[in-house]
């Protein structure tokens, strides 16, 4: 069920990018129901500058600028692989001031197999020059709090892909609850994954959005990236918060994978 879930974001592809779906009703029991990324509202440009549309449906952060970070279960494999487009430097997908870039490299965690070690890296053809990166936090003092994420998934569960950055913050919910009878009975790997969302539903990341980060300031108030879009029942129902890569857990990891890849 859970491999069927995260596996959704092939599904969308570029034919859906670019589709504005006319704000509606998001989710009766949401707390605020402005249906953007599932109950958020639209990024100002500039705001999130390392935001990264992929070609195959999902969202990335940039890391470096050669590699975007995003999950494994976007990606088929490591090696060789110039299929896949990156969209940045913009909100609007469709803005002729967007930057793309193809990718020349895949690098998908080792030991990926569906269920946990939800991270990978694209590595891009060429740097991408003038666009701020996304430090990713090396200790679990970020592991808490408000997060904001972002991306251009789906406004609402069933919903189609959006033409612009939608944003939200979401509350950190302990491991213990999340893996509580009423959330996610035991699913979630504490180790490795860390939930947000509210009780209540209502606000969330969906299909598409898988692959971006989930983030928030750190002690010296500077953007720093707590976790990967990975899993959820559902979007934004209640008592299913969002299921996301514990950064934090695989950050030794996803340094040397960088070092290995070149940046
Ligand atoms: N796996 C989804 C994707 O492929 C992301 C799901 C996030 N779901 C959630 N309820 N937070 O895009």
């Amino acid at each position: 069920m859970r491999r069927w879930r995260t596996l959704l974001a092939a599904v969308f592809t570029v034919a859906s990018m670019g589709v504005l779906v006319a704000p509606s009703p998001a989710v009766a029991d949401g707390p605020v129901v402005t249906p953007y990324v599932v109950g958020g509202t639209r990024a100002a440009l500039g705001e999130f500058p390392w935001m990264v549309r992929l070609s195959m449906g999902c969202g990335g952060a940039l890391y470096s600028p050669t590699l975007v970070l995003t999950a494994a279960h976007c990606v088929s494999r490591t090696g060789t692989n110039t299929s896949i487009t990156a969209t940045l430097g913009v909100v609007d997908l469709q803005s002729s001031s967007r930057i793309t870039r193809r990718s020349n490299y895949v690098y998908r965690a080792p030991g990926y197999n569906g269920n946990g070690d939800d991270w990978a890296f694209i590595r891009l053809s060429s740097a991408v020059t003038g666009v701020a990166t996304l430090p990713i936090t090396t200790s679990t003092a970020n592991d808490s709090g408000t997060f904001t994420v972002a991306g251009w998934g789906a406004n609402r569960e069933g919903g189609a892909q959006q033409r612009y950055l939608l944003k939200a913050n979401v509350p950190f919910v302990s491991d213990a609850t999340c893996n509580s009878s009423s959330m996610y009975g035991g699913e979630v790997i504490a180790a490795e994954e860390i939930c947000a969302g509210y009780t209540a539903g209502g606000v969330d990341t969906c299909q598409g959005d898988s692959g971006g980060p989930m983030f928030r300031r750190d002690a010296s108030n500077a953007w720093i990236q707590v976790g990967i879009v990975s899993w959820g029942d559902g979007c934004a129902r209640p008592n299913k918060p969002g299921v996301y890569t514990q950064v934090s857990y695989f950050s030794s990891a996803i340094r040397s994978a960088a070092s290995s890849l070149g940046g």
